[in-house]
C-alpha cells in the first residue's frame, strides 16, 4: 500500500520541530537559572490541558532542577475556532500548591481569558509565585497578564500542531502550523 505523504492537509508550517526544540533549550536554561534558589521551597510546573500537555513534556525535560507537575483542565473553545469566552474548570489540581513556585505551562494566548482566570485560581490556592510559561502568544490579549517566558509569537490565525488541536485533531503534528480553509466565525 501507497503510504500518504501526510495525515493531514497542512497549509503551513510557522515553526518546526528544530525551531520548537531549539527554543524550548533556552527558555529550560533561563528558567533552570531563575529557579535555582527556589528548589527547597518548592516548584510545580502546571500543564493546562490538553493543548499544552505535549510543549510540557519536552520543557520539563529541559530543566535541571527538582520540580513537580501537576494538571488542570479548562475549556473554552469546544469543537470551534472561536473562544466561548466562558471558561470552565473541568480537573482541578491535585498537589498541595500553598506556598509553591508555580510555572503554568500554556500552548497559546489568544484573548488571555483562559490565563488570567487560571492564574487568578491557582494564586488563590496560596502559591508563592504564578508566572506563566506560553508556547505561543498571537498578541492580541488585552487581559492583564505577566507572561515571564514566551517561546514564540505567532500570527492571528487559527493556530494548530504540537499539542494544540482543531476540534481534537492536529495535535500530534510535530510541528506548529495553521488551518486557514475554515474561516473564524
Ligand atoms: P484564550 O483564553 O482566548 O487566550 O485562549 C486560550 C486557549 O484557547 C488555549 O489554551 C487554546 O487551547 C485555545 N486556543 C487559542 N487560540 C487557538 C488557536 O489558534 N488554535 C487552537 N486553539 C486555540
Ligand atoms: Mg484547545
Amino acid at each position: 500500500m501507497e503510504k500518504p505523504t501526510s495525515a493531514y492537509d497542512i497549509d503551513k508550517v510557522i515553526y518546526s520541530k528544530d525551531e520548537i526544540d531549539a527554543r524550548i533549550k533556552e527558555i529550560g536554561k533561563q528558567i533552570t537559572h531563575d529557579y535555582f534558589d527556589k528548589q527547597d521551597q518548592g516548584i510545580v510546573v502546571l500543564c493546562i490541558l490538553k493543548g499544552a500537555a505535549v510543549f510540557m513534556s519536552d520543557l520539563i525535560r529541559n530543566i535541571d532542577l527538582r520540580l513537580q507537575i501537576d494538571y488542570l483542565s479548562v475549556s473554552s473553545y469546544g469543537m470551534t475556532m472561536k473562544s466561548s469566552g466562558e471558561i470552565t474548570l473541568r480537573l482541578d489540581t491535585s498537589l498541595d500548591l500553598s506556598n509553591k513556585h508555580v510555572i503554568i505551562a500554556e500552548d497559546i494566548i489568544d484573548s488571555g481569558l483562559t490565563l488570567e482566570k487560571v492564574c487568578k485560581h491557582i494564586k488563590s490556592k496560596g502559591a508563592a509565585s504564578v508566572t506563566v510559561c506560553a508556547l505561543l502568544d498571537k498578541n492580541i490579549s488585552t487581559c492583564d497578564l505577566d507572561v515571564k517566558y514566551k517561546c514564540f509569537d505567532c500570527p492571528d490565525e487559527f493556530i494548530v500542531g504540537y499539542g494544540i488541536d482543531y476540534a481534537e485533531n492536529y495535535r500530534n503534528l510535530p510541528f506548529v502550523s495553521s488551518v486557514v480553509s475554515e474561516q473564524k466565525e
